[in-house]
């Protein structure tokens, strides 16, 4: 969720279902406004992996991809494949990681937002960062993440806290907001293990040009 908005042309449910999934010209700028303010959360969502040489990783929900440069070229044997329910993020990302020559790192896909498209056990670890409020059946693709990992594989999960987002009018369209303990409540019915779910807090600007303070976590689930 960006807490720094400056697309007031959109009518608040219209900035939500751009958020949700960002289509046509205006959705480009949505896509670069995200980046922007939810880099620090998603630098964070990738170190709590602990990536490594070697590692298949999947990223639900990538945006435009722009934070990938600096993520994949720090670690060059890891192999990366991005989902989003958007078709503009799924081009955007891809001409980026093209402009800047990740291809050989990199795989694109889309799909309904419910079932990934892998077979069993596939990658070593999974990162999603601001996605979870969008998820129509949370439990049943918390299961289907469970499948796709590695025995022993981390998946993290960063969001923002529901008191936070209370403070965006925007979140009152389509968003399921998120405490910890609702949070925990909904692992505890998985079959993960939740590790740990530090907290962070960063002043951000919202879009009335106000600085808020916005808290997240990056919950890091493991499969047993
Ligand atoms: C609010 S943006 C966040 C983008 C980026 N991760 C960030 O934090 O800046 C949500 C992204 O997730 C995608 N998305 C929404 N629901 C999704 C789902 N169920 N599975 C995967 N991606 C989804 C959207 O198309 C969009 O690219």
């Amino acid at each position: 969720m960006e807490a720094q908005e400056n697309i007031p042309e959109f009518t608040l449910e219209a900035l939500a279902g751009q958020l949700r999934s960002p289509s046509g010209t205006a959705g480009v700028s949505v896509g670069h406004t995200m980046h922007e303010s939810n880099i620090a959360m998603t630098r964070n969502a990738f170190t709590a992996l602990g990536l490594q040489e070697g590692d298949h990783i999947l990223e639900l929900g990538h945006g435009n991809g722009h934070h990938l440069k600096e993520i994949l070229m720090s670690i060059p044997e890891l192999q990366y494949y991005g989902l989003d329910i958007s078709a503009l993020m799924h081009k955007e990302a891809t001409d980026f990681c093209d402009a800047v020559q990740l291809q050989e790192q990199v795989s694109f896909g889309l799909y309904d937002g419910r079932t990934l498209p892998f077979e069993d056990h596939v990658f070593d670890k999974i990162t999603t960062v601001n996605t979870l409020y969008f998820w129509a059946d949370p439990l049943a693709l918390m299961q289907e993440l469970y499948r796709v990992l590695k025995p022993g594989g981390l998946c993290s999960i960063a969001f923002v806290d529901k008191a936070s987002m209370d403070q965006l009018p925007f979140t009152e369209f389509g968003f399921t907001k998120y405490d910890r303990s609702h949070f925990e409540v909904l692992m505890s019915n998985t079959p993960f293990i939740l590790n740990r779910i530090p907290e962070y807090t960063e002043m951000v600007r919202n879009k009335m040009g106000q600085e808020m303070t916005r808290r997240y976590y990056v919950a890091v689930l493991q499969k047993p």
